[in-house]
């Protein structure tokens, strides 16, 4: 099957999942459920989920085991994005070419849909937990004990940007910006799949390295985008990082500079994944669809 057919068929797999956790019912925080059902379901590449279930697919293939963690996931980028949109963060008004959530609803909404999904997501890998076998629990503890702290993590770099907003920063501190606001999330997707699968030490160690690489090309990329991009077919704002005065890959290295650095990343990233063969072939694609996405 072709990439582009495969990718499809994963986020269409994991938009019916995600439809489960929608809550419709009547109650008085109706509003608030749909706020939540707003941001969830407006378009999202679906890039998380699909990492964890196809690094799980490099060992197994019954990728129920791997759902929750999934979905669970998904809510968690989708509360980043929501609180990151906020007038007091990046204070955009666009996401997924519709209103952000804020501006849909409103800004003390948008704080508790963010707030409901990240606990949702909890919710859901604790269900996951109890109803583990013995045999499991010590795999799915470490599991979500990884994921807790990559939430930290996040949360981490997405306050180091917003203090170093309008100020020029070391080399480091870009690193550190993008290593733990972005690249934390995307390590977690990689490292869970495998590890719930079952894989290696020596396995889970390049893996990482791979996934490490695509985190920090992710984030490259999307400065890149916020730089150059189409705004229709990003459905996010262009421009905004530099009137913002974020420090960015391209306002630190230029255009051209950061697209080198993103080259390279990609490049080593692929590598990690030699010993799988032709296995990982669609994790391979991956890399190069990060490198080369348009939104
Ligand atoms: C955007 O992530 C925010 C960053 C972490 C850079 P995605 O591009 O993966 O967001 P989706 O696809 O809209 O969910
Ligand atoms: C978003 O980073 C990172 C998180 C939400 C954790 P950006 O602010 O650079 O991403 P976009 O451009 O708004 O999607
Ligand atoms: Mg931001
Ligand atoms: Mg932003």
């Amino acid at each position: 099957m072709e990439f582009k057919e495969k990718l499809k068929l994963y986020q269409k797999g994991i938009n019916n999942e995600l439809e489960k956790y929608i809550r419709r019912e009547d109650c008085p925080e109706k509003v608030l459920n749909e706020s939540m059902e707003y941001s969830l379901m407006a378009g999202g590449k679906r890039l998380r989920p699909i990492l964890v279930i196809a690094t799980y697919e490099l060992f197994k293939k019954d990728i129920k085991k791997c759902l929750p963690y999934a979905v669970a996931i998904e809510m968690v980028h989708n509360f980043s994005l929501i609180h990151d949109d906020l007038p007091g963060i990046d204070n955009d008004d666009f996401r997924h070419g519709k209103p952000t959530n804020h501006k849909q609803f409103n800004e003390a909404t948008a704080i508790l849909a963010g707030d409901g999904l990240l606990n949702n997501a909890y919710i859901l890998i604790s269900e996951d937990l109890e109803k583990a076998k013995t045999s499991e629990i010590k795999t799915k503890l470490k599991v979500f004990n990884e994921f807790t702290k990559a939430v930290d993590r996040m949360i981490a770099g997405e306050y180091v940007d917003t203090e170093y907003e309008g100020k020029e920063i070391l080399p480091e501190y870009l690193e550190y910006i993008h290593t733990n606001k972005t690249g934390a999330l995307l390590k977690l997707c990689v490292r869970m799949g495998a590890i719930l699968a079952g894989c290696s030490d020596k396995e889970l160690e390049k893996l990482t390295i791979y996934a490490d690489k695509i985190g920090l090309a992710f984030q490259i990329k999307d400065d890149i985008l916020s730089e150059e991009g189409n705004e229709e077919i990003l459905g996010k704002p262009v421009g905004n990082d530099s009137a913002l005065g974020k420090c960015t890959y391209v306002s630190k290295y230029g255009l051209e500079g950061a697209k080198e650095q993103l080259n390279k990343i990609t490049k080593e990233a692929i590598e990690q994944l030699e010993m799988y063969g032709e296995k990982a072939e669609f994790l391979k694609q991956l890399a190069l669809y990060i490198q080369n996405r348009n939104k």
